[in-house]
Protein backbone atom coordinates (compact mmCIF):
# COMPACT_ATOMS: atom_id res chain seq x y z
CA UNK A 1 0.00 0.00 0.00
CA UNK A 2 1.60 3.32 -1.49
CA UNK A 3 4.24 1.99 -3.24
CA UNK A 4 3.02 4.22 -6.02
CA UNK A 5 2.01 7.13 -4.16
CA UNK A 6 1.01 10.42 -6.38
CA UNK A 7 1.21 13.55 -4.21
CA UNK A 8 -0.98 16.90 -5.72
CA UNK A 9 -0.66 20.63 -4.29
CA UNK A 10 -4.44 20.65 -5.10
CA UNK A 11 -7.07 19.01 -6.13
CA UNK A 12 -10.36 19.07 -6.10
CA UNK A 13 -10.70 15.48 -4.47
CA UNK A 14 -8.40 12.79 -4.54
CA UNK A 15 -11.38 10.57 -4.58
CA UNK A 16 -12.16 11.63 -8.03
CA UNK A 17 -8.83 11.17 -8.91
CA UNK A 18 -8.52 7.37 -7.79
CA UNK A 19 -11.27 6.63 -9.28
CA UNK A 20 -10.13 7.84 -12.48
CA UNK A 21 -6.58 5.59 -11.80
CA UNK A 22 -8.71 2.76 -10.85
CA UNK A 23 -10.54 2.58 -14.56
CA UNK A 24 -7.25 3.00 -15.83
CA UNK A 25 -5.92 0.10 -14.34
CA UNK A 26 -3.38 1.20 -11.45
CA UNK A 27 -2.70 -1.42 -9.21
CA UNK A 28 -4.24 -2.36 -5.86
CA UNK A 29 -2.28 -0.02 -3.36
CA UNK A 30 -2.28 3.21 -5.43
CA UNK A 31 -2.64 6.55 -3.11
CA UNK A 32 -3.56 9.96 -3.93
CA UNK A 33 -2.19 12.22 -1.85
CA UNK A 34 -3.62 16.05 -1.45
CA UNK A 35 -1.67 19.32 0.05
CA UNK A 36 -5.73 20.74 -0.43
CA UNK A 37 -9.10 19.94 -1.95
CA UNK A 38 -11.30 22.48 -3.09
CA UNK A 39 -14.27 19.89 -3.51
CA UNK A 40 -13.57 17.55 -0.56
CA UNK A 41 -16.27 14.94 -0.29
CA UNK A 42 -17.81 13.19 2.69
CA UNK A 43 -20.27 10.69 3.37
CA UNK A 44 -24.06 11.64 2.57
CA UNK A 45 -23.04 13.95 -0.26
CA UNK A 46 -21.78 16.40 2.61
CA UNK A 47 -18.91 18.33 2.00
CA UNK A 48 -15.05 18.27 3.66
CA UNK A 49 -13.54 21.02 4.78
CA UNK A 50 -9.81 20.13 3.74
CA UNK A 51 -7.68 23.26 3.92
CA UNK A 52 -3.97 23.44 2.55
CA UNK A 53 -1.08 21.84 4.49
CA UNK A 54 -3.29 21.34 7.87
CA UNK A 55 -4.56 17.60 7.47
CA UNK A 56 -4.12 14.15 5.61
CA UNK A 57 -6.44 14.33 2.76
CA UNK A 58 -5.67 11.07 0.74
CA UNK A 59 -7.37 8.37 -1.22
CA UNK A 60 -6.17 4.63 -1.19
CA UNK A 61 -7.15 2.02 -4.10
CA UNK A 62 -7.65 -1.52 -2.72
CA UNK A 63 -8.77 -4.18 -5.17
CA UNK A 64 -9.74 -7.04 -2.80
CA UNK A 65 -10.88 -10.57 -3.98
CA UNK A 66 -14.61 -10.23 -1.52
CA UNK A 67 -17.34 -10.50 -2.26
CA UNK A 68 -19.32 -6.88 -2.35
CA UNK A 69 -21.20 -7.50 0.96
CA UNK A 70 -17.79 -7.83 2.39
CA UNK A 71 -16.99 -4.24 1.56
CA UNK A 72 -17.81 -2.34 4.81
CA UNK A 73 -15.59 -4.58 6.53
CA UNK A 74 -12.94 -2.45 4.66
CA UNK A 75 -14.07 0.55 5.93
CA UNK A 76 -14.17 -0.63 9.87
CA UNK A 77 -10.45 -2.01 9.44
CA UNK A 78 -9.37 1.67 7.87
CA UNK A 79 -10.62 3.16 11.10
CA UNK A 80 -9.10 0.59 13.03
CA UNK A 81 -5.88 1.54 11.68
CA UNK A 82 -6.18 5.26 12.17
CA UNK A 83 -6.75 4.81 15.76
CA UNK A 84 -4.08 2.55 16.29
CA UNK A 85 -1.90 4.92 14.68
CA UNK A 86 -3.03 7.61 16.75
CA UNK A 87 -2.33 5.44 20.06
CA UNK A 88 0.69 5.03 18.88
CA UNK A 89 1.93 8.29 18.35
CA UNK A 90 0.09 10.57 21.14
CA UNK A 91 -1.56 9.73 24.46
CA UNK A 92 -4.71 10.03 22.55
CA UNK A 93 -7.09 7.71 23.41
CA UNK A 94 -9.03 7.33 20.16
CA UNK A 95 -12.79 5.80 19.41
CA UNK A 96 -14.40 5.31 16.75
CA UNK A 97 -18.00 6.19 16.42
CA UNK A 98 -19.81 3.38 13.77
CA UNK A 99 -19.09 3.27 11.07
CA UNK A 100 -16.26 5.25 10.68
CA UNK A 101 -16.06 8.67 12.46
CA UNK A 102 -12.50 8.93 14.66
CA UNK A 103 -13.43 10.72 17.75
CA UNK A 104 -10.84 12.42 20.20
CA UNK A 105 -12.71 14.08 23.46
CA UNK A 106 -16.00 13.03 21.87
CA UNK A 107 -15.22 15.40 18.72
CA UNK A 108 -14.57 13.89 15.32
CA UNK A 109 -10.89 14.34 13.85
CA UNK A 110 -11.06 12.29 10.95
CA UNK A 111 -13.91 10.49 8.49
CA UNK A 112 -14.01 7.73 5.92
CA UNK A 113 -15.96 7.80 2.84
CA UNK A 114 -15.65 4.13 0.96
CA UNK A 115 -16.90 3.71 -2.69
CA UNK A 116 -16.95 1.02 -4.21
CA UNK A 117 -17.17 -0.15 -7.54
CA UNK A 118 -19.03 -3.48 -8.17
CA UNK A 119 -20.31 -5.83 -10.98
CA UNK A 120 -23.26 -8.60 -9.86
CA UNK A 121 -21.12 -10.91 -7.24
CA UNK A 122 -17.68 -9.27 -8.11
CA UNK A 123 -15.60 -6.09 -6.63
CA UNK A 124 -14.25 -4.25 -9.12
CA UNK A 125 -12.79 -2.11 -6.89
CA UNK A 126 -12.94 -0.08 -3.59
CA UNK A 127 -11.53 3.87 -2.89
CA UNK A 128 -11.22 4.82 0.50
CA UNK A 129 -10.59 8.11 1.32
CA UNK A 130 -8.91 9.13 4.54
CA UNK A 131 -9.57 12.44 6.07
CA UNK A 132 -8.05 13.54 8.87
CA UNK A 133 -7.69 17.23 10.50
CA UNK A 134 -4.14 17.48 11.84
CA UNK A 135 -2.72 21.03 12.51
CA UNK A 136 -6.02 23.22 12.66
CA UNK A 137 -5.93 25.61 15.65
CA UNK A 138 -9.33 25.63 17.00
CA UNK A 139 -10.31 29.11 15.34
CA UNK A 140 -9.53 26.89 11.69
CA UNK A 141 -12.57 24.92 12.56
CA UNK A 142 -15.68 25.64 10.71
CA UNK A 143 -17.19 27.65 13.33
CA UNK A 144 -20.65 25.66 12.43
CA UNK A 145 -19.01 22.92 13.48
CA UNK A 146 -16.25 23.56 16.42
CA UNK A 147 -18.67 22.20 18.85
CA UNK A 148 -18.34 18.26 17.37
CA UNK A 149 -14.69 18.75 15.23
CA UNK A 150 -11.48 19.39 15.64
CA UNK A 151 -7.94 18.25 14.59
CA UNK A 152 -5.20 16.31 16.73
CA UNK A 153 -3.17 19.11 17.06
CA UNK A 154 -6.02 20.54 18.74
CA UNK A 155 -6.49 17.86 21.28
CA UNK A 156 -2.75 16.90 21.73
CA UNK A 157 -1.74 20.50 22.05
CA UNK A 158 1.19 20.17 19.90
CA UNK A 159 1.68 20.10 16.06
CA UNK A 160 2.04 16.79 13.96
CA UNK A 161 4.41 15.99 11.31
CA UNK A 162 1.78 14.95 8.37
CA UNK A 163 4.19 13.13 6.34
CA UNK A 164 5.38 11.00 8.88
CA UNK A 165 1.89 10.99 9.82
CA UNK A 166 1.03 9.69 6.60
CA UNK A 167 3.65 7.02 6.38
CA UNK A 168 3.04 5.44 9.75
CA UNK A 169 -0.76 4.73 8.71
CA UNK A 170 0.24 3.89 5.44
CA UNK A 171 2.31 0.73 7.24
CA UNK A 172 0.04 -0.04 9.96
CA UNK A 173 -2.59 -0.08 6.76
CA UNK A 174 -0.45 -2.61 4.59
CA UNK A 175 0.02 -4.79 7.79
CA UNK A 176 -3.80 -4.73 9.21
CA UNK A 177 -4.26 -5.29 5.67
CA UNK A 178 -2.37 -8.55 5.04
CA UNK A 179 -3.16 -9.77 8.28
CA UNK A 180 -7.15 -9.71 7.44
CA UNK A 181 -6.39 -11.06 4.01
CA UNK A 182 -4.69 -13.82 5.82
CA UNK A 183 -6.83 -14.52 9.11
CA UNK A 184 -10.47 -12.69 8.34
CA UNK A 185 -12.24 -10.23 10.09
CA UNK A 186 -12.04 -11.72 13.33
CA UNK A 187 -8.94 -9.96 15.05
CA UNK A 188 -10.00 -6.23 13.18
CA UNK A 189 -13.69 -6.60 15.04
CA UNK A 190 -11.48 -7.45 18.32
CA UNK A 191 -9.74 -4.41 17.72
CA UNK A 192 -12.57 -2.22 16.74
CA UNK A 193 -14.54 -3.06 19.59
CA UNK A 194 -11.41 -2.11 21.77
CA UNK A 195 -11.80 1.40 20.36
CA UNK A 196 -15.64 1.36 19.87
CA UNK A 197 -17.50 4.72 21.21
CA UNK A 198 -20.56 3.73 23.54
CA UNK A 199 -20.63 0.43 22.87
CA UNK A 200 -23.19 -0.52 25.25
CA UNK A 201 -24.73 2.68 25.80
CA UNK A 202 -28.51 3.68 24.14
CA UNK A 203 -28.16 6.10 21.73
CA UNK A 204 -30.64 7.35 18.72
CA UNK A 205 -30.36 5.56 15.63
CA UNK A 206 -31.73 6.84 12.10
CA UNK A 207 -32.16 5.48 9.02
CA UNK A 208 -33.66 6.58 5.95
CA UNK A 209 -37.15 4.81 7.30
CA UNK A 210 -37.77 5.72 11.28
CA UNK A 211 -35.55 7.06 14.41
CA UNK A 212 -35.17 4.75 17.33
CA UNK A 213 -33.66 4.43 20.39
CA UNK A 214 -31.86 1.25 20.61
CA UNK A 215 -28.20 0.31 22.99
CA UNK A 216 -25.10 -0.44 21.09
CA UNK A 217 -23.92 -4.14 21.45
CA UNK A 218 -21.14 -4.17 18.94
CA UNK A 219 -19.81 -5.10 15.41
CA UNK A 220 -21.27 -8.57 13.95
CA UNK A 221 -18.84 -11.14 12.02
CA UNK A 222 -19.63 -9.22 9.11
CA UNK A 223 -19.10 -5.60 10.28
CA UNK A 224 -22.59 -4.83 10.35
CA UNK A 225 -23.46 -2.80 13.80
CA UNK A 226 -25.77 -4.86 16.27
CA UNK A 227 -28.33 -2.89 18.17
CA UNK A 228 -30.67 -3.97 21.13
CA UNK A 229 -34.40 -2.12 21.36
CA UNK A 230 -35.89 -1.46 24.85
CA UNK A 231 -37.73 -4.85 23.86
CA UNK A 232 -34.70 -6.21 23.81
CA UNK A 233 -34.98 -7.69 20.13
CA UNK A 234 -31.56 -7.60 17.93
CA UNK A 235 -31.25 -5.75 14.64
CA UNK A 236 -28.55 -5.92 11.91
CA UNK A 237 -27.57 -2.30 10.53
CA UNK A 238 -25.43 -1.53 7.31
CA UNK A 239 -26.12 1.80 6.85
CA UNK A 240 -27.28 4.57 9.70
CA UNK A 241 -26.68 7.48 11.99
CA UNK A 242 -25.99 7.51 15.28
CA UNK A 243 -26.44 10.52 17.84
CA UNK A 244 -27.43 10.99 21.68
CA UNK A 245 -28.91 13.26 23.15
CA UNK A 246 -32.33 13.97 21.65
C1 LIG B 1 -16.91 11.65 6.31
O1 LIG B 1 -16.70 11.56 7.52
O2 LIG B 1 -17.98 12.12 5.88
C2 LIG B 1 -15.87 11.14 5.34
C3 LIG B 1 -14.87 12.20 4.96
C4 LIG B 1 -13.86 11.71 3.95
C5 LIG B 1 -12.92 12.81 3.46
C6 LIG B 1 -11.80 12.28 2.61
S1 LIG B 1 -10.51 13.45 2.36
C7 LIG B 1 -9.77 12.43 1.16
C8 LIG B 1 -10.91 11.86 0.34
N1 LIG B 1 -11.27 12.79 -0.73
C9 LIG B 1 -12.49 13.29 -0.57
O3 LIG B 1 -13.03 14.12 -1.32
N2 LIG B 1 -13.05 12.78 0.54
C10 LIG B 1 -12.17 11.84 1.21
Amino acid sequence: IGHQLFHYDQVESTQEIVHQMAKQGKPHGTVVIADEQVKGKGRMARKWDSPKGKGIWMSILLRPNLPPFKAPQLTLLAATVLAEMISERSALVPQIKWPNDLLIHHKKVSGILTEMQAEQDAIQYIVVGIGMNVNQNGEEIPEDIRHKASSLKNEAGEEWNIQETVQHILRLFERTYDQYESDGFEAIKANWEKHGYRIGEEVTISTMKRTWKATLVGIEPDGALCVRDRDGNHEKLYSAEIHWGE
